[in-house]
């Protein structure tokens, strides 16, 4: 892993996948060694307004000719989105990174994994899912959109799922494309019908990873859980992203997280 300081990048790429979320690629002058669910904090704009970086999980990273490619996907919510998404090819962006730790990827032959993205959960989730292809690590993938138009890089995802023999399965909640309903219904379907995982891995809402959380409890399956808790510093500092742990302790997200086995969380993970 890089040590913790900014990177100098410029803007590769940004363009839109959805009427929410865009895509941003910034190129780095340097090797950059990244796992999924690792985050980056970027500033949104020249100076110093606004102050706060903004937290945005990695969704790959390759090398170029030129340096590295870190992509991105972002939903548009607020100011720092807004200013990122309108940013031009070429501007500079400060981007401390990547932090944080990632989900736990190694399985034995024969064993499978769940990976369950929600939302704008899909960028760690696609990373892992990429990297685990490239290693013919065996996986399915959950992915549900509220609706059609939200659901992105389909052919990217059924890509990864093929190389390996897994199933792709997409979910929407008003039921416009793929199976209606919640990527957490879609998976105890499969749980039901036999289908073993040695670990589900997951990004997305918190109602969605608290779903999660209460199914691979009942069924004896260890889950990840990437959580957004709002962050300011991203390095253990101002203790604003701080999560309660089983045991009661509070531990910054940004430092010993975003990834926790939801075993390890406080009971509203689970409850
Ligand atoms: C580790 C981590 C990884 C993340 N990865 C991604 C990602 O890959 N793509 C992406 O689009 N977003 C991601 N987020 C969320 C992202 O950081 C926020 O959406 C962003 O900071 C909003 O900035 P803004 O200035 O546009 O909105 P603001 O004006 O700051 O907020 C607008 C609205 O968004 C809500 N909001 C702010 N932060 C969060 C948050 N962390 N989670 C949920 N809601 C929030 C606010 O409550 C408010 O309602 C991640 C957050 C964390 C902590
Ligand atoms: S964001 Fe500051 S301690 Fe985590």
């Amino acid at each position: 892993m890089i040590a913790r300081r900014d990177l100098a990048a410029r803007v590769a790429i940004v363009e839109d996948l959805t009427p929410t979320c865009f895509r941003l690629e910034l190129l780095c002058c340097e090797p950059v060694a990244a796992s999924p669910g690792q985050f980056a904090m970027l500033r949104c704009a020249p100076g110093l307004d606004p102050l706060l970086r903004r937290a945005f999980s990695l969704a790959g990273v390759r090398s170029t000719g030129d340096g590295t490619i870190v992509e991105m996907h972002l939903k548009e919510v607020g100011r720092g989105t807004a200013l990122l998404r309108r940013l031009a090819p070429g501007a500079p962006v400060a981007m401390l990174g990547p932090l944080g730790n990632g989900f736990t990827l190694g399985i034995a032959p024969g064993q499978r994994l769940a990976l369950v993205a929600g939302g704008i959960g899909l960028p760690p989730v696609l990373f892992a899912a990429e990297m685990l292809a490239a290693h013919g690590s065996a996986f399915d993938l959950f992915v549900g959109a509220s609706t059609a138009g939200e659901l992105y890089e389909v052919d990217r995802l059924a890509a990864a799922a093929a190389v390996v023999g897994g199933e792709l399965v997409l979910c929407t909640d008003d039921g416009s494309r793929g199976e209606p309903g919640f990527v957490t219904a879609a998976l105890q379907r499969r749980l039901d019908a036999g289908r073993a995982y040695v670990r589900a891995l997951a990004c997305g809402p918190d109602p969605m990873l608290q779903a999660l959380g209460r199914l691979a409890t009942a069924r004896g399956l260890e889950a990840e859980l990437s959580l957004e808790e709002p962050m300011a510093c991203g390095v253990g500092v101002c203790l604003g992203c701080v999560v309660e742990l089983e045991d009661g302790r509070l531990v910054p997200s940004c430092k010993e997280g975003p990834v926790f086995p939801v075993s390890r969380l406080a009971a509203r993970w689970r409850a």
